[in-house]
């Protein structure tokens, strides 16, 4: 199938009360083992690259193996700017193929936010690509994305609808608690689904999107950790507070620290274990699988996309 944007794969969403994964890829390792997740769970899926991927890795490249796996799919397989900053971050984007892009001027003031997103939903809708935005701060650093737990908002209902209005974009993301990386939590952790039951009563019909949404899985901390990483306090989103966010208006669910995660858990066990091994397929495979496994779990037993496509 050819790439599609994000209009009929949220449609459905919303329709079917189900969430649909948005995951981050930076090379054909992981690219391959999120789709690969995806084809047999017969599920929707989104990838995405963030800033830092595409400078890593170069745009046209990222576009072209995309296409290319999708081209041998039979799921629908969006493509998403994760985190655009500028509108360029987002030309660059669309004129190289991508089919969804994310503007990410929620840490500026609210009347600049507005205008850039604009800025960027006129350019994208010219050539069919849908436009996420997102209002209110997440807490959490990871490259490129950062905001301390003071900086950090929780979305405002009302002005969410209020921008909505004003900018016409396809889905917005919201700030509810969750945050980026691997430590997002200090206590219990703790949603504010009565912030996204207000915004679902005012835009029942808005696709709304979760950052920061991994769940770090505990049995992957472990196995990394008994192979040597060191990850203090690495505690994530409950899986149960995820599927509750799905079966309200959550259609797109940004996962990129577990699948880190679990790729590093298996490269690092098949070093330890085969220390004579320089073979890098045998390693990255290891890690591929690990992958794969945690990104079926979510669509088959969490967001509840598989035999959706
Ligand atoms: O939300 C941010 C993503 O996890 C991307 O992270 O900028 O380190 O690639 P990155
Ligand atoms: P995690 O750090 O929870 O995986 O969040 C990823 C994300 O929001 C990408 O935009
Ligand atoms: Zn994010």
């Amino acid at each position: 199938m050819n790439l599609q944007n994000g209009k009929q794969i949220f449609k459905n969403a919303l329709k079917g009360k189900y969430g649909v994964g948005a995951f981050n890829f930076i090379n054909i390792e992981t690219l391959k083992s999120i789709l690969e997740a995806a084809e047999e769970s017969k599920s929707p899926v989104i990838v995405q690259c963030s800033t830092g991927a595409i400078k890593y890795a170069g745009v046209d490249i990222l576009v072209a193996i995309a296409k290319t796996y999708a081209s041998h799919m039979t799921v629908p397989v969006c493509l998403n700017l994760d985190h655009g900053k500028t509108f360029e971050d987002c030309k660059t984007c669309i004129d190289a193929g991508f089919t969804n892009v994310m503007i990410d001027a929620s840490s500026l003031p609210y009347d600049e936010n507005i205008a850039l997103t604009r800025k960027v939903v006129e350019y994208a809708h010219k050539h069919d690509v849908t436009v996420e935005a997102e209002i209110g701060v997440l807490a959490g650093v990871e490259d490129e994305v950062s905001a301390t737990e003071d900086q950090a908002r929780y979305t405002d209902p009302k002005q969410a609808y209020d921008f909505v209005k004003a900018t016409g974009v396809d889905s917005l993301a919201i700030a509810i608690g969750t945050s980026h990386g691997t430590v997002k939590f200090k206590g219990e952790p703790k949603l504010r689904i009565d912030i996204l039951e207000q915004v679902e009563k005012l835009m029942p019909d808005m696709p709304i999107v979760l950052h920061g949404a991994s769940s770090i899985p505990q049995d992957m901390v472990k196995l990394a950790e008994q192979y040597g990483a060191v990850l203090p306090g690495s505690i994530g989103i409950p899986e149960a507070m995820l599927r509750e966010a799905c079966s309200h208006n959550v259609c797109k669910v940004n996962v990129d620290s577990d699948l880190r995660l679990s790729f590093t858990a298996g490269v690092r066990k098949s070093l330890a274990e085969n220390p004579e091994n320089v073979d890098m397929r045998k390693y990255n495979t290891a890690g591929m699988d690990l992958i794969k496994s945690v990104v079926k779990n979510k669509m088959e037993n969490v967001f509840g996309s598989a035999n959706r496509a």
